[in-house]
């Protein structure tokens, strides 16, 4: 497959743009404001697509709503990672069929990474008549013509084709807050972890040019945002394909020139990539956080071999150590995969011992979870189900407890926040983030919303920290 990592032509978006102008002509004619409902699953990458997709919705004229009851529109935006996010979409589309006889003009779409599978395109194609269009996320950047075309009485639309690496710059957004963005800094994954379905459904890694990214950064910033966070499924081997000579670190020097009071944050990290130099200009840029999401995936040497994760479990610590000596106040948060195909009891041991050893703030468990495609599909697996959920229960127990430990270690500093919402309760009625993403619940008033202030904290618990406000 061709890798060259081309940009879409402005004439090609300008098609696009054209299609928003025609649907909001036909709904003109019918004079009444379309309405659109976007369900997102998944990581932050989707809840990014997410925001595009709602702004070529905005830009054809549609109002965003909260729920498919009687929605023109319904895009479900879907996470291939594991099984049971599947079936929880097949359930959701399948539901769909009766807000479809009650509004029989609602157009539904299915796309993110379920519409990258063959498996899943054909399904809906057999299966689920009531669906309109499904595009992968290859094609989200014509929306505009896959909705023109379903509205303009064209049969349904497949856009599944698996396309060689190419970004669209320039698509409209329509943002959940004002105070907090997700930036993609690149798309794609080149690691092919045998577990992981990913590189198969978001294609190779290609980088967005770093004067895009700036010049994104800067006009958040200009519109009051307060909290960047630069996505890619492995940032450190950012701009490797443009050969322009800039790499992560090289970026985030460059969003932390932008004048403002913000804070830089990233993910996801791959531990084989992740460099001293991203380390010390962490330690160096003022306004990035001192927050690293560092997947290990398994404490164990043969099976990070077996994922095909580039790293042992020495190589990680060394490289966790070696962050922590630049950031004494580093959060450090982890994804792992339990019950891994061949993963014995003795091996799991191994992956207990390391998080002992590096005591996240956060971990992010999972069971492992067949993905059909993949190698480790087809790899011999001994374990049961139960021996599997035991060793999570056991994971789970000790993440939780370092989580309590480490929060209660903050009780009684001063830190400082930034105040990003409203939790809904009487007592702690605001929402924080700390510089290394911790949350802490506070009573204050809401004024204090899009503020960085400082914070005592005054009790916590796995989950959270509460604090009090000017101590
Ligand atoms: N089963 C379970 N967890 C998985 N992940 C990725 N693929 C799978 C799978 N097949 C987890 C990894 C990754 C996170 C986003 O999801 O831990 O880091
Ligand atoms: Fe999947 Fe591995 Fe790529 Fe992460 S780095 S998206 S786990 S293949």
């Amino acid at each position: 497959m061709n890798t060259k990592t081309t940009v879409i032509s402005q004439a090609e978006l300008d098609a696009q743009f054209a299609c928003c102008d025609k649907i909001a002509a036909y709904w003109q004619t019918k004079g009444r404001t379309p309405t659109a409902y976007v369900e997102t699953y998944g990581c932050q990458q989707n809840e990014a697509d997410s925001e595009k997709l709602r702004g070529f919705l905005a830009q054809c004229g549609y109002a965003i709503v909260g729920s498919a009851e009687g929605a023109d529109v319904v895009i479900m935006n879907t996470c291939a990672i594991r099984e049971h996010a599947e079936q929880r979409v097949f359930g959701n589309l399948g539901a769909l069929t009766h807000t479809k006889r009650r509004h029989p003009e609602q157009k539904i779409f299915l796309c993110g990474c379920m519409a990258g599978e063959t498996k899943v395109s054909d399904r809906v194609k057999h299966s689920y008549p009531h669906v309109d269009g499904v595009f992968s996320t290859h094609h989200l950047w014509q929306f505009p013509q896959i909705l023109w075309n379903v509205l303009s009485g064209k049969k349904r639309q497949f856009f599944i084709e698996d396309e060689p690496g190419s970004i669209a710059e320039g698509i409209p957004q329509v943002r959940d807050s004002k105070l907090k963005a997700w930036v993609s800094i690149m798309y794609g994954c080149n690691n092919f972890c045998t577990y992981c379905v990913v590189p198969y459904v978001r294609g190779r890694e290609r980088s967005r040019r770093p004067e895009d990214i700036v010049a994104e950064a800067r006009e958040l910033v200009a519109a009051g945002c307060k909290d960047i966070t630069l996505l890619g499924q492995n940032v450190n081997s950012y701009g490797k394909d443009l050969g322009l000579g800039v790499d992560f670190a090289d970026l985030i020097r460059m969003i932390n020139d932008i004048p403002g009071e913000f804070l830089i944050r990233f993910m996801t990290s791959h531990p084989k990539d992740a460099t001293e130099k991203l380390f010390k200009t962490m330690a160096e840029c003022e306004k990035c956080a001192h927050q690293l999401h560092l997947p290990v995936q398994s404490g164990n040497d043969r099976v990070l071999k077996a994922m095909n994760r580039n790293y042992t479990a020495e190589k990680y610590l060394a490289q966790v150590k070696l962050a922590r000596s630049y950031m004494p106040d580093l959060v450090i948060t982890t994804d792992i995969i339990v019950g891994f195909p061949g993963e014995t009891d003795e091996e799991f041991e191994d992956t207990i011992k390391l998080c002992d050893e590096v005591r996240y703030d956060a971990m992010f468990t999972f069971i492992y979870s067949k993905r059909v495609g993949t190698p480790a599909a087809s790899m011999p697996d001994a374990a049961t189900r139960e021996d599997k959920q035991r060793r999570f229960d056991r994971l789970l127990e000790a993440a939780n407890r370092v989580s309590a430990e480490k929060h209660a270690e903050y009780i009684g500093k001063t830190v400082r926040v930034l105040v990003d919402g409203e939790t809904g309760k009487d007592e702690y009625n605001l929402s924080s983030r700390t510089n290394g993403g911790r949350l802490v619940h506070l009573a204050g008033d809401k004024s204090l919303i899009g503020q960085f202030i400082d914070v005592k904290i005054t009790s916590g618990n796995t989950w959270a920290l509460y604090g009090k406000v000017g101590e």
